[in-house]
């Protein structure tokens, strides 16, 4: 027996549904070279190539001195879900209770929590596209349907409230926004989102605004819909302490929600997780209470570095790339070279130029286009500068 077949037969349908994370799997390959000997630079992972601010790891030091390393409530402390509530409140306007937040052990948590809460079976979810990789397999493991929103890229992959309008039908149960955009950087004016957000109000849909890369939008125009107040009660605002903070491996994410919401996801959480880790909430206090200069100076240095990628990539001859608004992602067209016959497609390309040229980008199949690679800027310029001379190398052979 192959062991193909042996999962088939011991393996439950809902896993057998989803795929590992793309992204994930390029950080494992790249791992892998690097273990070689071989010196990768990695446009690969998502994550800020900042440390955490010091004040914040001072808050977990002293959480462990402090022996604060017990069991909390299942949706974080009292402390930790006022502090979100507070920030989000200041920066954005929004009327939150502590009722109506959970923290969770990332943001994706938070999102799969949510959708194993609101999707059913069958129910349809609008997901514009490109899509950052979880949310379509999290979508399907809960038994629900992703309708795909296919944005266009003359128009810097922007999604309008027109194009959600067209895709809603009755089954149509969660709408699905991501601004700034993971893959593409795209940003939503805040004019759509709000028309999104009254569409789905005015029909019973859930929208669910994963917020995580709020605080890096470039447009000058910073917006979550965690604002509209009259809209609330058919809202889930996600957001996360890992990219605006540089806490990627701390884990902590958050949903703001009506209360039964939060309820069932706390509900879930309690048969799970649990709480996020007690240390890591005091962290996050310290983060979302403490000085927000760290925030605005990361977010600076992400718009030089766009800036220098963007040009960069554009200079390869072969190579477009639309201008990302915000996030830190570039989102190059690479089809030009399919018709040479060394490669047919992202996949293609991101593999060679992993294993030839040395340098680790994410294929664009994995976010639900086949003409592009991630590049993820979050790096030094002097690392940017030796991936993209490799590229153009690369590129120039193919
Ligand atoms: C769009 C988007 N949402 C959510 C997440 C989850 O982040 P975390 O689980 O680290 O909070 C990511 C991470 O890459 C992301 O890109």
């Amino acid at each position: 027996m192959t062991t193909a077949t042996t999962e088939a037969l011991v393996l439950t349908d809902r896993i057998n549904r989803i795929e590992p994370s793309a992204t994930m799997a390029v950080v494992a390959e790249a791992d892998k070279l690097r273990g070689q000997g071989i010196d990768v630079v990695d446009f690969g992972a998502g994550e800020p190539h900042f440390s955490t601010p010091q004040h914040i790891k001072d808050a977990a030091i002293a959480a462990i001195h402090g022996n604060f390393t017990k069991y909390t409530a299942v949706a974080g402390t009292a402390e930790l879900r006022d502090a979100i509530v507070h920030r989000h409140a200041t920066d954005f306007a929004s009327d939150y209770r502590r009722e109506e937040v959970i923290a969770s052990v990332g943001g994706k948590h938070a999102l799969f929590n949510a959708i194993q809460v609101l999707v059913g079976h069958s129910d349809e979810v609008i997901l514009p596209v490109p899509y950052w990789v979880s949310f379509k397999d999290i979508v399907r493991y809960a038994g629900g349907n992703c309708v795909l929103l296919q944005s266009d890229e003359s128009q810097g992959f922007r999604v309008t409230a027109a194009m959600v309008a067209r895709l809603i039908t009755p089954r149509t149960r969660v709408i699905i926004l991501n601004s700034p955009s993971n893959p593409s950087g795209a940003v939503m004016s805040p004019e759509d989102m709000t028309e999104v957000m009254r569409l789905a109000h005015e029909r019973g849909i859930w929208v669910l605004s994963d917020e995580c890369y709020v605080y890096l939008n470039y447009t000058g125009k910073n917006f979550s819909v965690g604002s509209l107040r009259a809209y609330k009660e058919r809202m889930v605002v996600l957001g996360s302490l890992s990219k605006t903070y540089a806490m990627t491996g701390w884990r902590l994410g958050y949903a703001l929600a009506p209360a039964p919401v939060v309820s069932a996801m706390a509900k879930l959480q309690s048969q799970s997780t649990s709480n996020p880790t007690s240390i890591v909430q005091k962290a996050a206090v310290a983060a979302l209470n403490g000085p927000q200069e760290c925030v605005e100076q990361m977010r600076r240095a992400y718009i030089e570095l766009r800036d220098h990628v963007v040009s960069g990539l554009r200079s390869i001859p072969g190579v477009t790339c639309v201008q990302p608004e915000g996030a830190f992602y570039a989102y190059p067209n690479v089809s030009s070279f399919f018709r040479g016959g060394k490669v047919k497609s992202a996949s293609d390309v991101a593999g060679k130029l992993l294993r030839e040229a040395h340098v680790a980008t994410v294929p664009g199949e994995g976010f639900g286009t086949s003409d592009h690679i991630r590049v993820s800027y979050a790096t030094s310029k002097s690392e940017l500068d030796r991936g993209l001379e490799r590229m153009r190398k690369f590129f120039a052979a193919l």
